[in-house]
């Protein structure tokens, strides 16, 4: 059962009914029309909190939507289930687990019980040893073999292992300091590998090893090629552990690789992989930034919380971007959402959200294991701006599909050239503008005559030149990225990922999706290297076995 009220089926709910309702009403709502009859709709649809100010006025609701929004919300037990996840609820229930990536950013004092103990010491120790850590290489104190400090680390990881903490150090790069520079490798391909192994000495280099399961195929290939590369170089076996520390929950695996037990950093079953940067696994983090800047981090993550558990929701930044999810997802039809950044540094948040977003709801069975009644999570896509607008906003503009899209933009740049900030945020600003105006036929034809064209050049051009408008679309506006500001936009996120989950009773913290693929994998490459002669299960998959074999062959 959920681990609180959920009514299984949302569809049954009255509220769900007067939304459907609602949406039919609202079947001619034109957002022009409704900034020209509201002068207040500005004011009214957006709203501030932890240095984040969050405009959702360009959207296909009325104060009523939200209401009704909210209510729905409510039945589905939204309240409940924030307090269960705070308060350390199994509200992972396939894996009977809790959810507790919220106690890593909880001050000093703070008690969070799991299974009968309160788990926030060992929080804190793990945060002092990253401390002392980060304190060691940054000072030249932690020698390699050939007794030079470190210059670079390197994160070997995949998933919440890489994707939180790349996103992190380079979305706060103007804090980086004291020359270490961080690498990330993740992906198995022997390019990845070749590419940066060639930025590195091995003498100067320390490994991060993070895996919290420490079984992860890519990450382990990849940790047993930066050991063989190490011993290559020069390293020896002996010296080896100057070389590679880990990040797991699996200390002895770790330990079997061949570090020593003192440089492993625990992570814990209770924080899930894609919700983890804020424990051990966000040590390259820390190490690009300061363990300062990687507390500001934290403590912003740690105010976004605090609104989320006291905020009312019509007042609370990530109910409202969850429920205007669900309005599109679930009652507009739309199947995906854009995330658009309009800032360089913070340009791979996508790839994060993708899979925090995805890998959380992308699901399709509630928490009891019935089939879900409704549609669940998007499709996470988007990418830097402006390049985009030189991309895919063509489709945005004028296609077929309804893309509810975010824009986050700061106010101020770390690197002002010119004047290409307020030509980067002019953009930002024109681009969610022109998704709400569009262009009329009318518009089009006379813009088309005032350059002096034929009225039956007018004519031919005119479809072409119309743009529906009345798309959808928020604005999250920073004054500048910050540790702390980074920490509540990316914790916002998460929390908008779980009221989904809530609101639509799935589970947002287990990932039996993965599982097949990875099994799969397994007998597939035993195949290709010739282990195993049995034919695979079906013809596509023994006819691509055999044109790699066939080409690897002799
Ligand atoms: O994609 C499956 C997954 O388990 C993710 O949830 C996780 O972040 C990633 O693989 C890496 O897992 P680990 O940290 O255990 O290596």
């Amino acid at each position: 059962m959920a681990y609180y009220q959920h009514p299984l089926d949302v569809t049954a709910l009255p509220t769900w009914k007067a939304l459907q309702e609602h949406r039919a009403s609202l079947q001619s709502f034109s957002m022009r029309e409704a900034f020209n009859k509201d002068a207040q709709r500005f004011d009214h649809l957006s709203l501030s909190s932890c240095g984040l100010f969050l405009d959702y006025s360009k959207n296909l609701i009325t104060l009523e939507t939200r209401d009704l929004l909210v209510s729905l919300a409510k039945e589905c037990g939204l309240e409940q289930a924030i307090r269960a996840q705070f308060d350390g609820e199994p509200i992972n229930a396939s894996e009977a687990r809790p959810a507790l990536h919220t106690a890593l950013r909880r001050p000093i004092g703070d008690t969070v019980m799991v299974n009968g103990s309160d788990v926030m010491p060992e929080v804190q120790r793990v945060l002092h040893r990253m401390t002392e850590l980060v304190g060691r290489v940054h000072d030249g104190l932690w020698r390699g073999y050939s007794e030079k400090p470190i210059t670079d680390v390197v994160n070997i990881g995949i998933g919440g292992s890489f994707l939180g903490p790349q996103l992190v150090s380079e979305a706060l790069l103007p804090f980086a300091q004291r020359g270490v520079r961080c690498h990330y490798l993740a992906n198995i391909d022997g390019s990845s590998f070749h590419e940066l192994a060639a930025k590195l000495r091995a003498e100067t280099t320390l490994f991060i090893v993070s895996s919290k399961s420490f079984s992860t195929l890519e990450t382990l290939k990849n940790a047993q090629a930066a050991r063989s590369w190490y011993l290559a170089q020069g390293g020896s076996e002996a010296e080896l552990y100057r070389h590679f520390i880990a990040v797991s929950s699996n200390t002895q695996a770790a330990v079997a690789f061949g570090i020593h037990e003192e440089n492993v950093f625990p992570m814990w079953d209770w924080v899930g992989g894609r919700y983890s940067l804020w424990s051990a696994i966000g040590l390259p983090i820390a190490m690009s930034i300061g363990m300062s800047n990687f507390k500001e981090l934290l403590s912003g993550a740690y105010s976004m919380d605090e609104h989320f558990q006291s905020a009312p929701f019509e007042q609370n930044m990530p109910v409202l971007l969850a429920l205007l999810g669900i309005w599109y997802g679930n009652f507009w039809g739309a199947q995906s959402q854009a995330i658009l950044p309009y800032d360089h540094y913070l340009r791979n948040i996508t790839k994060h959200l993708q899979q925090l977003d995805m890998e959380s709801n992308g699901k399709s069975v509630l928490q009891d294991g019935q089939p879900v009644a409704c549609a669940t999570g998007p499709v996470i896509w988007g990418g830097v701006g402006c390049n985009g607008q030189h991309a895919y906003h063509q489709l945005l503009h004028q296609g077929t599909q309804l893309i509810p899209a975010d824009f986050i933009v700061p106010v101020v740049s770390y690197n002002p050239v010119a004047d290409h900030h307020q030509w980067l945020y002019a953009n930002c600003l024109s681009q969610s503008q022109a998704l709400m105006l569009g262009k009329t036929r009318e518009e089009a034809e006379t813009e088309l005559r005032s350059q002096g064209l034929s009225e039956a050049e007018v004519q031919r051009l005119a479809p072409h030149k119309v743009i529906p408008g009345n798309r959808p679309s928020n604005t999250l506006v920073l004054e500048r990225i910050s540790p702390r500001r980074l920490g509540s936009l990316v914790a916002m996120y998460e929390h908008k990922v779980f009221a989904q989950s809530a609101i639509w009773g799935i589970n947002a913290f287990d990932q039996w999706g993965v599982e097949l693929g990875k099994d799969l994998g397994k007998s597939v490459y035993s195949r290709l290297v010739g282990s195993d002669t049995k034919p695979a299960e079906d013809a596509s998959t023994q006819g691509l076995i055999e044109f790699f074999r066939g080409r690897h062959r002799g």
